[in-house]
Formats: C-alpha cells, structure tokens, sequence
C-alpha cells in the first residue's frame, strides 16, 4: 500500500494558560481539522490526527472522508493539547482501509507519524527492520518511515531537553536514507511542544502566526490562522514549536526559507454561497482572467513578469518553445500553442510531461520550456522541467500557487491570479492559464519584433473585455443547466471543434469524465471522417464548438458540415455558437450563444457553458462535483 498525493498538516502552539486554550485561542485538533477540511480535496480516502497528551500519543484515524473522522472524534473525543499532526489521505493500491489510514504511532506510543509521497526504497528499508525484529501493522510505505525514525531516535542520546533537537537529529537522520518523494512529520512525546518535518519532492509550506506556527502542504492548511508563509526549499528538515522555526539541511547545516505573504484570505477559500466550490469557481472566472491581466503591462503593452532570470537577449534567440504540463493545464497550453505561434512565429510543441520526460526530446539552451500549473506541484511537470533544465534550456512557469516548488524551480515565473481553486475538477484556473500564457506571447512577440505596438495594445483591449463577457455566459446558464439536467441518464457524449475549439472540444469532455463519470471524448472536427463518425448512432450527443463566422468563415463552413454529417447519422447535436450565427439553428437541437470575440480569444467563452453543463450533470446524477471518486487535486507523484 502506497499512499500519496495527500494533504499534510501541524501545529504546535503555546501551552494552554486555563487548560482550555493557547493564549492564541486555538486548540491542536481544532486546528488539525480545519486544515484537514481545507486540504481535503487532496486526498479524501482516509483521514487522521494525533495530539500529543499526556506523556503519549491520542490518535484517530478513519477510512474514508473526514466526516467520517469527525464522527469518531464524537464519539471518541481527544484530549486538549498543543501540538499535533493530521493528515487526510489519497491512495493507489489496496482498501483505504482504518488500518492504513495516517497517522502511524511507534515507538511504544510515543512517535506519531504522517507522510505525503512515495518512499522509493521502502522494501529493503522494511527488510532491515525486520531483521531487527520491527513488527509492522500496516501496508504502508510510511510505517516503515516511521518504525526507522523511531529506530533512529531511540538509537540517539538523550540530550534531556524536551526543545525536540533530538528529534529533529533522528529526522534529519532518517530523511538521508529516504529515497522517493516524501514529506514527513512526526511529533513525539517527549517533545511535547514541537512538529518536526522532511520535505523532498513533495509540498510544505510554513505558516508563521503569533505564539503558534504551522505546518501544511500548501497554505490553505492554516489560512485560516496567518497569511505569513515561509517557502522551503528542496531537501530541508523543519522543526516547529510555538515560537520557532528553525530549517536544516538534511545533514543539519542551517538553512534559510523564504517568507511571504498569501494574497488571499480564508473566505476567498469559502464558498460564498455557492452549494459546490466547482460552482463558486466557475462563477469566478470572471474575476480570475481580469485579476490574471490586472497589471500586467504598461502602456505599451510590455508584460510583466513575476520573476524574470531570463535575459530578454536570450529570449531573443530562442528558436523553439515546448509547452509541458498535464491535463486541462495541458488542454491550456494547446490553446496557447495556437497564439504564440501566430504571434510570435515560434515553432510551439504542447507536451504531456509525462509523455516529453521519457522520449528522449530534443532540447537546448535555444529551447524554452513553458510549464503549466495550478497547484505548481504536480509531479509529472516538475521533472520534465527540471530535466529540461539540465539540457540547458530555460523555463517559465505559468502557475496559480505562490511559492509552489515548479516556479521555484523555473527561470521565471507568471503567476495567474486565479485565487485558491479547491474543487478538483480544474475551472478557473484553466481560463486565468489561457491569459497568462497569451500575455507572455504577446510579450515574446514584441520583445522579438513580431508584433508592432499597436497589434498588441488592440489584443490587451480584446482580452480586457473577456470577464465581462464570462460574466454574461454565466448570466445566462438557464437553458444549458436543464439541458444537462434532462440529460442525467446520458451514457457517451462527444465533443467536436476545430483550431482553439479542438483543445475546448478535450477540456470540454474530460470535465464530463471528471465530474460525472460518463464516457466523453473531444475530437478535432476535422477528424470526424477518419474514424470517430463511426461511433454516431440515432441519439448519441455531439456537442459541437462553432468558430465565429466573421473572420475566417472557411472553418465555420467546415465545422457546420461536420455538423450536418453527425447529424444525418442521427446524432443528437448540441451547439455552442456566436451570438448573432443564425445558420447553425437549422442543424442543432440545442444552441447556446457566446458574445462575440475574437477567434484566439473564443476558448476564454466556449469552455464556460462546458463547465457549467458538466457540473449540473453530475449534480443531477447526485455526485460530489467538488471531490469525485478516485482523483486528488495535486498529483505530486509520477
Ligand atoms: O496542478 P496542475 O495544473 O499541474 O494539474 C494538472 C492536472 O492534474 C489537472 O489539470 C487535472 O487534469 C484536473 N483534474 C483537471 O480538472
């Protein structure tokens, strides 16, 4: 049993004057579960936590969401404490099962442990304990993080002090002989005021607050408490306790971490309203593209980066881009291939990260790589850019998540201002990626001369009026949510576009797989012939994406005989069109009008009544659109 991709939080606070709080007012566990609530989308198979108390360790733990943890907490309550460790869980193989679940106790029960990642050489680790006579009662890679930690310690001499330095020794100890990704944390019993972490290919951030400080993987974990955040960098031991943080290398050389502050508070994480995060987050969009081109450019139309250390003449001279990224990130970075290629007449190639990292790609200092991401931690992109830095080339990261470990590992980063995107069925993230990425295009063209000032400032005028115009599709959702909602017993939808419809078309169907579990597949129109028209029966849904008919009107003509041909196949066809085309009514059952924009732009609208039809389906199927089944919000192992 392996368990990963889940989210990760500590606290350890000042020792209650009253015995009912810290003088910051905050109890362990209430803390460890509204972090656990926050961090849930990461991972929602199992859920723990454990406090320290009394000379020993208290511990729940529970298969399944964390309703299910709070219930045994009910039932079973902890006691007050100060310092404690939770985690909620997201696995691959075997039962979630109570068992498996985190936090694992050792040593005597005395050692509390949690971890995020993959230990990589768990085997032969689990061997030697076994050798050493270690019996072991989960399946879990982390037990055996665990038992050797604890074998560690207890291998260290007692230095008396309850500060923790012997733990954070016997951690600093054990993350050397880790291989893997890992983020470990452990509180003891003799500690009883410290939190002591590992970080090594997997997220951590610190939150700094007033007589307490926190652990979490990433800063939603303790938004709620302080918005001053400590990055830390790759391969570094944490120990907190109420009043200190102090950072180490593995091999106990001091260490530095990097403060900032969160540009979003605890209710932009809420959902206002809304019944579903996916729903609040679609209703975002408008604010999220407007907040991601807000400032950006002067009046020239020069991009700003958030952190350039890439020279402009190096920029200059590059002669190929590669976009790496997975998913819908994925899905933004081919409609992003379409612009920067036409502005800025750079061959642009979209990679899957996972796909460019193992082909062996052609890559050199004359290549730059731009990633996408949301959560900046997604594994597969992460080692595809630092591969692609290690041959040479440079890297700009378009990323939603301040501080996340791909824009600290890139040459330079644009952050979209989506604000925190909780469901995992990426939204606005998706929207505020297009802007981000069309802004460095633009801003490549003009550093390159392909573009003269005024082509540029009349795209920057284009873009500025797009939230308005999300901000009307979402006015007008009505007629596509009942669609969607009369279509609940569906079982196979198909979407179709062309040019920055194709990518639409994808993102489009895999919202559909994502949230309401049906068969989906987006195609490119043109493909039609070539082989999927054989899958059109009397009924099947197509949903179609329209280009404009001003512009280039050969592509409309072509996507409106792609419709014609579904449909005399029986195809029941749904369109999504510019307002003002009348001539796609004839063809379709359902048309759904988006304000008129320009062709580039167009994705920024079409995708808005996909999100909205996907998300109202699998309402009305009865499912969870904010944590469907078997997903996690960050991948961050391969
Ligand atoms: O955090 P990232 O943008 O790197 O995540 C990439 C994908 O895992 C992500 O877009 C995923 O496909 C979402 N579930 C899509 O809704």
């Amino acid at each position: 049993m392996i368990g990963f991709m889940c989210g990760i939080v500590g606290y350890a606070g000042t020792a209650p004057a009253n015995g009912t709080s810290t003088p910051a007012g905050h109890q362990a566990l209430d803390v460890l579960m509204e972090g656990l609530r926050r961090l849930e989308y990461r991972g929602y198979d199992s859920a723990g936590v454990a406090v320290v108390a009394e000379g020993g360790i208290a511990m729940r733990k529970k298969a399944g969401k964390l309703a299910n943890l709070t219930a045994e907490l009910a039932q079973r309550p902890l006691p007050d404490s100060m310092t404690g460790i939770g985690h909620t869980r997201w696995a691959t193989h075997g039962g979630p099962t109570d068992k498996n679940a985190h936090p694992h106790v050792v040593d005597g029960g005395k050692l509390a442990v949690i971890h995020n990642g993959i230990i990589e050489n768990y085997a032969p680790l689990k061997a030697e304990l076994l050798q050493q006579d270690h019996t072991f009662v989960s399946d879990t890679d982390t037990e055996v993080a665990a038992v050797l930690l604890g074998d560690i310690y207890r291998s260290l001499p007692d230095d008396g002090s309850a500060d923790g330095a012997r733990l954070t020794r016997a951690m600093q100890l054990a993350a050397q002989r880790l291989e893997g990704a890992f983020t470990l944390l452990a509180a003891h019993a003799d500690h009883p005021g410290t939190v002591v972490a590992s970080r090594r290919n997997s997220p951590l951030v610190v939150g700094l607050g007033d007589g307490e400080n926190f652990l979490g993987s990433d800063v939603s974990g303790f938004i709620d408490y302080t918005r001053r955040a400590v990055e830390l960098g790759q391969d570094q031991v944490v120990t907190i306790t109420a009043d200190t943080v102090a950072i180490t290398d593995f091999f106990g050389a001091p260490a530095e971490g990097k403060e900032y502050l969160v540009d979003w508070d605890a209710a932009a994480a809420e959902k206002d309203g809304f019944p579903s995060f996916m729903e609040k987050e679609i209703h975002d969009q408008p604010e999220a593209v407007a907040a991601t081109l807000l400032g950006r450019s002067d009046l020239e139309g020069k991009l700003t980066l958030d952190e350039m250390r890439i020279d402009a003449d190096v920029l200059k001279t590059i002669n190929k881009i590669i976009v790496l990224a997975c998913g819908t990130s994925a899905y933004a970075g081919q409609v992003a291939k379409y612009a920067i290629e036409h502005w800025c007449r750079i061959p642009t190639e979209v990679e899957l990260s996972h796909e460019f990292r193992y082909r062996d790609p052609i890559v050199d200092d004359k290549t730059l790589i731009v990633s996408l991401s949301q959560s900046g931690e997604t594994m597969d992109t992460l080692m595809a850019v630092r591969y692609a830095r290690e041959q040479g080339a440079k890297t700009i990261a378009i990323c939603n998540t301040n501080g996340s470990t791909i824009p600290r590992e890139s040459d330079a980063v644009l952050y979209t201002h989506a604000g925190p995107e909780i469901a995992v069925a990426s939204t606005k993230a998706f929207l505020a990626q297009i802007t981000a990425a069309y802004l460095l295009g633009l801003y490549l063209a003009q550093l390159r001369g392909n573009l003269f000032q005024g082509q540029i400032k009349d795209v920057l005028a284009d873009l500025a009026k797009v939230p308005a115009k999300i901000a009307q599709v979402l006015a007008n959702d009505g007629q596509i949510k009942e669609l969607a909602r009369s279509m609940a017993d569906t079982r196979s939808v198909l979407f179709l576009g062309r040019h920055v419809g194709f990518p639409v078309a994808m993102e489009g169907a895999l919202k559909l797989k994502e949230l309401a579990y049906i068969h989906a597949e987006g195609f490119a129109a043109g493909e039609l012939k070539h082989g999927p028209i054989a899958l059109i029966e009397e009924g099947q849904p197509v949903i179609v994406v329209v280009p404009s008919p001003r512009g280039r009107d050969s592509l409309h003509a072509k996507v409106v005989s792609n419709i014609q041909e579904v449909r005399a196949r029986g195809a029941k066809t749904i369109v999504i069109a510019e307002e003002g085309d009348e001539s796609v009514r004839a063809h379709a059952e359902h048309v759904f009008y988006i304000p008129e924009t320009t062709a580039l732009l167009a994705p920024l609208l079409t995708t808005v009544p996909l999100q909205i039809f996907a998300c109202e389906l699998a309402t009305a199927k009865g499912y969870d659109v904010d944590q469907p089944r078997n997903l996690a919000k960050s991948v961050t192992v391969e």
